[in-house]
């Protein structure tokens, strides 16, 4: 197995060899996903969203965070495995920063983490990257600012937020980011802002320029039955395939069907 690293990831820039990420927050999933050769797993703080059922990320919690990142980790052999710092563990201060840092870090042994925002954080990342903990930015659609925005629309259509992006943008790469996420801003943007940096860029519906793409697997897997977003591509239909099995099996055991005598002791 050629274990996913950090440098690898990024020499791949130059080589024009796309990143392919998802999300995953369990052990069993992690698995599956390793084994078919994804290159990097994110540990999402949308895990507040799609394990525990809440509208915004911003209510789950650092040890929430570190459980599933833990799991994830236990599963998982050749991935890079990076995990989201959630919203409160890391804005307040430098020291805050670090201590959830570090307490992620040791706690589930992944081996990058992800920061959203931009010139706000730009010390921190410094900080962290100067401890020895790779950090992967995210720009654009921040779900943790989701209340300053108003909702999950479109960001940087306008001329300031794109040159505020495109700054943040530098900034993180010169704050020693190893790559930064970009979500749901226009493909024009993602291309020039992708263009301008020599770490990769990693898109969710920002464009095919991007250096890789990430999607959330429930919405690849199609087990998430309410409105998806345009920028997902649905490459399963889990959700029917679910149904019908636990269909199946309950009219079997209504039947006397499950178990037979060869699932018998
Ligand atoms: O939490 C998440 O799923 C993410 C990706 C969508 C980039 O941050
Ligand atoms: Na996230």
């Amino acid at each position: 197995i050629k274990k996913i690293t950090v440098p690898l990831i990024q020499s791949w820039k130059a080589k024009g060899e796309k990143i392919a990420m998802l999300t995953a927050y369990d052990y069993t999933f992690a698995q599956i996903f390793d084994q078919a050769n994804l290159d990097v797993i994110l540990v999402g703080d949308s895990a507040a969203n799609v394990m525990a059922g809440y509208e915004t990320t911003l209510p789950i919690s650092l040890d929430e965070m570190i459980y599933h990142a833990a799991s994830v980790k236990r599963a998982v052999k050749r991935a890079l495995v990076v995990a989201d710092l959630p919203f409160g563990s890391y804005q307040g201060s430098k020291d805050a920063a670090f201590e959830s840092a570090v307490k992620m870090m040791k706690q589930s042994g992944v081996e990058a983490l992800k920061l959203e925002g931009g010139i706000e954080i730009a010390e921190k990342v410094k900080m962290l990257v100067a401890a020895g903990i790779p950090i992967m930015g995210h720009l654009g659609l921040t779900p943790q600012s989701v209340n300053q925005f108003g909702g999950y629309g479109l960001r940087a259509k306008e001329t300031a937020e794109a040159d505020k992006l495109k700054s943040d943008a530098l900034t993180l790469e010169k704050a020693g980011a190893f790559a930064i996420v970009l979500e749901k801003v226009p493909a024009s943007l993602a291309e020039e802002v992708s263009k301008s940096l020599s770490i990769p860029t990693i898109g969710i519906g920002a464009g095919n320029d991007c250096d890789g793409q990430v999607l959330v697997m429930q919405d690849m897997l199609g087990l998430n039955t309410a409105f998806l977003p345009k920028f997902v591509r649905k490459y399963s239909n889990l959700s029917e395939q679910v149904t019908t099995a636990v269909q199946s099996y309950s009219q079997d055991v209504k039947d006397g069907n499950f178990p037979n005598n060869e699932e018998s002791y």
